[in-house]
């Protein structure tokens, strides 16, 4: 078991290089999210032991919908498939799932099983998955201003009283800690629109290998590195 003073306790991986893995290979892009989903199960199973009480991963973002409309079909059809596979394992493995993103654009029969898979999981408490379906960081904080203008509108908060703590209870992620470690694959740096707001202060680690070939020891690798960082928060080294 890490250190827990420094272990991370909250890990986001943004599991990107699915399209090349299977380009590759020859391959159609929807067979390589077919073995990146594959992945999943491995790196949540290697949370517990290594003190990664919340694992967020993001699944589909709100500019993933300018794909061809073959690949965005064929990942929803993925996404549901996924959770009538999983959700077994996951209640057995004690994993409280939740979704963050905008539902409102996902298709009914999706939306069902992601609340029915919220549900099953409610009382799981050995760790937290949550995917990131249909998310974007821009478009949840201007979710939750909305939101929260609503809530002055109707004389519920007085505009006074608005602070940084408060906009976050807003937030899809309004029972999440912030992100410690921010991990993505595939060689790109960069964020592309996750998490925002939340990794403020987060580390991150971009690494090269495609998402299907990501595994359980090179998570714990980089979890372990995270270890030996030193984060100052804008203050100085003690
Ligand atoms: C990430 O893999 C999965 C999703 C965005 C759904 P990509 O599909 O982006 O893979 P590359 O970046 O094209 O290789
Ligand atoms: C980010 O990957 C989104 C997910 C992993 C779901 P993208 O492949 O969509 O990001 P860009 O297009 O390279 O920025
Ligand atoms: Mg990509």
């Amino acid at each position: 078991m890490a250190d827990t003073a420094k272990s991370a306790g909250h890990v986001a991986v943004i599991m990107d290089g699915n399209g090349r893995w299977a380009q590759m290979r020859g391959r159609p892009r929807l067979m390589g999210h077919h073995a990146g989903a594959k992945r999943v199960r491995e790196i949540v199973e290697a949370c517990p032991d290594v003190g990664v009480k919340h694992l967020t991963i993001f699944a589909f973002s709100t500019e993933n919908w300018k794909r061809t409309q073959t690949e965005v079909a064929g990942l929803m059809r993925l996404f549901k498939r996924y959770i009538r596979r999983e959700t077994q394992d996951l209640i057995n493995n004690g994993v409280r799932v939740r979704f963050i993103g905008d539902r409102i654009r996902l298709e009914d029969s999706l939306v069902a099983l992601m609340d029915d898979l919220e549900l099953a999981t409610s009382h799981n408490t050995k760790m937290n998955l949550t995917i990131a379906l249909n998310y974007g960081g821009r478009d949840e904080v201007t979710r939750a201003v909305k939101r929260l203008a609503y809530d002055v509108e109707q004389g519920k908060l007085s505009h006074s009283n608005v602070n940084a703590e408060v906009l976050s209870g807003y937030l899809d992620t309004h029972f999440l800690p912030d992100p410690d470690l921010v991990i993505r694959t595939s060689g790109e740096a960069r964020i592309s629109n996750f998490l925002l707001w939340q990794s403020a202060y987060a580390e991150y680690e971009f690494v090269d290998t495609l998402w299907p070939d990501f595994t359980a020891a090179e998570f714990v690798k980089l979890v372990s590195r995270f270890g030996q960082r030193e984060r100052r928060y804008g203050g100085i080294a003690v």
